[in-house]
């Protein structure tokens, strides 16, 4: 059955403007925090029927045109043993973080099947629940954003361990990217095997660099990924956080797709991507304003996007966790109701 989130990833004609919202499956939605408890979000995703009703309440609540799956970009090294751990309120910390070449010892090949086929079961009950139209969008963590965790240890502001790695020892740095990238590929084809109809590749923290340092370290990494995948024939969506001055080298890294922030228009991270679709890029924060500054707000999304049928309507950036879920669901019905394609 046609989809117009996939649809609209190829800039193809249909028939209303899809959304949906990173982390929507999480702190915002009541039953998420009912059924979620105490404990590592790891464990939880570990099981596959908590993580695929999790994947699927925010399909139901909000309506939204995909799903995404309840994992996180640290499952793959955490399940090969790196020692990562997701801190509620903080999150991926690593015990022993990556130092030196005899660390790339303790990254052996990733495995999806025998290492997190847990993952796997839930994508396929995933998929098994959804209504035909409304795909399941897989992801990975792409290598620079991963390794920013293992080489800092814990969230970073300043990324200073991975930028003196990168510039002080880029072989080191070129050959843990490379791994990573390799990690990233088996997830996502694994993924997409058992049943993903589209992939996001998650560089968030990318905005952190320079576009020459994200041409030099990051790009040939990243674009290993996107060519790791191409031959599956899904669409292939590319996101970071504060990247306007990379969006260009994003798409070139192989993207059908380019998340955009809050801090770039539509408009002008068009004129950077060329022929890419766009997805994004309403401000989270703004979901806590009174609602007529949410429709504005949200209608201003959708006039600078003028109809251009390349469009799936997002957050810049994920669900804020206090986010009111009744404010997303409006969204929802108001960008189905006055969006507008071609
Ligand atoms: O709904 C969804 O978007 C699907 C699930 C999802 C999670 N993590 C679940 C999660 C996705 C797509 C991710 C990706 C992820 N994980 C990214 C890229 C997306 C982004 O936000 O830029 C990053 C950077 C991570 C690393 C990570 N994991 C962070 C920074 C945190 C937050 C820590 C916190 O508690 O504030 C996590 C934990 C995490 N991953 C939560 C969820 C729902 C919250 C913790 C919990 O519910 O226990």
């Amino acid at each position: 059955m046609s989809s117009a989130f996939l649809a609209a990833c190829r800039a193809e004609p249909h028939d209303r403007v899809p959304v949906w919202f990173m982390r929507q499956a999480g702190r915002a939605l009541p039953e998420y925090r009912a059924l979620r408890g105490e404990g590592s979000i790891l464990d939880a995703i570990r099981q596959p029927k908590l993580a695929a009703e999790i994947t699927l309440q925010p399909v139901r609540r909000y309506g939204v045109d995909a799903a995404i799956l309840y994992s996180d970009i640290v499952v793959p090294v955490a399940a090969i043993g790196f020692g990562v751990d997701i801190e509620p309120g903080t999150g991926p910390v690593v015990a022993e973080p990556f130092r030196g070449r005899a660390d790339l010892d303790r990254l052996p090949p990733f495995d999806a099947e025998r290492d997190t086929p847990y993952v796997l079961e839930t994508v396929a009950a995933v998929v098994a629940d959804l209504p035909d139209d409304v795909p399941l969008i897989g992801f990975a963590g792409a290598p620079f954003t991963v390794a920013s965790y293992l080489v800092e240890g814990q969230p970073s502001r300043t990324y200073t361990k991975t930028k003196a790695m990168m510039h002080g020892d880029p072989d080191l740095w070129a050959a843990l990217a490379d791994r990573l990238a390799d990690f990233a590929i088996a997830s996502l084809r694994s993924q997409v095997e058992a049943g993903a109809r589209a992939v996001q590749l998650f560089d968030s923290w990318a905005g952190a660099l320079s576009p020459s340092q994200y041409e030099r370290y990051v790009l040939p990494a990243s674009r290993k990924v996107f060519a790791g995948v191409a031959d599956l024939g899904v669409p292939r969506i590319h996101f970071g956080v504060n990247t306007g001055e990379l969006l260009g080298l994003m798409r070139e890294a192989g993207a059908d797709v380019v998340g955009v922030d809050w801090r770039t228009s539509l408009s002008a991270a068009r004129s950077r991507v060329g022929d890419a679709a766009l997805q994004g890029n309403l401000d989270p924060a703004i979901c806590f304003a009174p609602w007529p500054v949410v429709e504005r707000e949200v209608r201003a999304v959708l006039d600078d996007n003028d109809g251009n049928p390349g469009h799936i309507f997002n957050l810049g950036h994920g669900v804020l966790p206090d986010t009111d879920p009744t404010v997303l669901e409006r969204i929802v019905e108001l960008v189905h109701t006055e969006g507008r394609v071609g």
